[in-house]
């Protein structure tokens, strides 16, 4: 469902170039749940924004349920992004509206009615468990609930793929868990494929069955998440694990 081949990317700024993605190739299955690890800096969020373009890799290509996204022209690509939804580590919610009004941006920018709007909210809203919260602004929501206005949001147009971005970075662990539940769910509900770009590999561990693992803009291992955490093939994957288990070792172990 997504074919990435030969993805480059270079960013060019005053103080040099940082080649921060160098001939990606990967394949992403209908309705997987696939995680990409990788130290800070290693291209992860820049993979992800070029799958939709809000990056512009350099060269190579990215097929989305057969259509070549970096070829598209920008009426056929606003068509293709309501098929690709994405979340984000600080939600990006905008204050001045309230929840409905957030949820319901992209079905405004689609032109979209009132009354189309207000069903389809009330329909996202129950599915992410806000419906109680439709008048609140974002600044009176907790982080998890700030979250859950952002998948719904991203759900409004119904898209095939859902991108997240350290999308529970920001949230203690028991509300990143039911974020997580929530996009589970989701996954498992509407057939969504999720490509789940985290830091965290217990995250991946948990809630991916197919991982990559990037390193200075390349992919430097592939494959089930149970065979990489059962033996890691790279270096990079081998140090991750190792730092992970050290960090996420039971108290009981410590001591
Ligand atoms: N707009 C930009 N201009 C110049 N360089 C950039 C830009 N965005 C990212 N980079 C560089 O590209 C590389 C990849 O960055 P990217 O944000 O994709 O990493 P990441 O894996 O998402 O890191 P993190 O885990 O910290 O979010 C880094 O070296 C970064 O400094
Ligand atoms: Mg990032």
């Amino acid at each position: 469902m997504i074919r990435v081949e030969k993805l480059s990317k270079i960013y060019r700024t005053s103080l040099g170039s940082v080649p921060a993605l160098q001939e990606i190739d990967l394949q992403i299955g209908a309705g997987e749940i696939f995680g990409i690890a990788g130290y800070s800096g290693a291209g992860k969020s820049t993979f992800l924004r070029c799958l939709n373009r809000l990056e512009e890799a350099d060269s190579g290509r990215i097929v989305i349920d057969g259509e070549d996204i970096r070829l598209l022209n920008r009426h056929d690509l606003a068509q293709a992004r309501r098929r690709i939804g994405m979340i984000f580590q600080h939600f990006n919610l905008l204050d001045s509206r309230n929840v409905a009004d957030n949820i319901a941006f992209p079905l405004e920018l689609a032109g979209q009615n009132y009354a189309q709007r207000r069903a389809r909210v009330e329909e996202l809203a129950s599915l992410v468990g806000l419906s109680d919260k439709l008048l609140s602004r974002p600044s009176q929501l907790s982080g998890g609930q700030k979250q859950r206005v952002g998948i719904a949001r991203a759900l409004a147009l119904g898209p095939r793929v859902l991108l997240c971005d350290e999308a529970t970075s920001a949230l203690d662990p028991p509300t990143a868990l039911q974020i997580l539940e929530l996009l589970q769910d989701l996954n498992q509900r509407l057939g969504l494929t999720i490509v789940l770009v985290t830091h965290q590999l217990e995250i991946i561990r948990g809630f991916c069955s197919q991982m990559a693992l990037l390193d200075q803009g390349r992919i430097v291992e592939r494959g089930p998440t149970a065979r990489i955490f059962r033996s890691p093939e790279s270096l990079i994957g081998k140090k991750l694990l190792d730092v992970g288990q050290k960090l996420f070792r039971p108290a009981e172990v410590m001591a």
